[in-house]
């Protein structure tokens, strides 16, 4: 029996997401042009740069490394599904508060990388803390301040 391909489902932000894009689409191309999730952002295409991290059942992960067919099944949650209704993630407010952003290019993919480390290790090192930016690259040199927005979000545990 022959027939069209299943039209995939992803589950994005707590919410069953259909893709119209083909099988082999990467994960940020779904995201952007398919759902309008446009935080995550297009920087290398390679892993490289950690721009368009989202969070894959709880990870950072590229999202132009994962193929949609790859990321079926599993929880996806980029930056627009962080913060509820009008109340920002504690880490999206931290990065507001420290002006840890300046052209933001960068941002999303970090305060991604920030939320999976605080959910794993509440009160992280200054070495914890830059181990988890370090696939992060910013061409603003922002580096400084979003250490200092992680540490201030991790002081929202006290
Ligand atoms: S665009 Fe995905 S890591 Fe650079
Ligand atoms: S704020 Fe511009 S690339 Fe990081």
């Amino acid at each position: 029996m022959t027939g069209a391909a299943a039209t995939p489902t992803l589950d994005v932000n707590h919410r069953p997401q259909e893709i119209a894009s083909p099988s082999g689409t990467s994960l940020l191309t779904a995201l952007r042009e398919d759902l309008g999730l446009i935080g995550a952002r297009f920087g290398c295409g390679h892993g490289m740069c950690g721009a368009c991290v989202v969070l894959v059942d709880g990870h950072p992960v590229p999202a132009c490394t994962l193929s949609i067919d790859d990321a079926a099944g599993r929880s996806i949650v980029t930056i627009e599904g962080l913060a509820v209704g009008d109340t920002l993630h504690p880490v999206q407010r931290a990065f507001l508060e420290e002006g840890a952003w300046q052209c933001g290019y960068c941002t999303s993919g970090m305060i991604m990388a920030a939320v999976a480390l605080l959910e794993a290790t509440p009160f992280p090192s200054e070495e914890q803390i830059r181990h988890a930016l370090a696939p992060h690259l910013c061409r603003c040199g922002i580096y400084t301040r979003a250490i200092r927005a992680v540490q201030r979000a991790s002081r929202c545990h006290d």
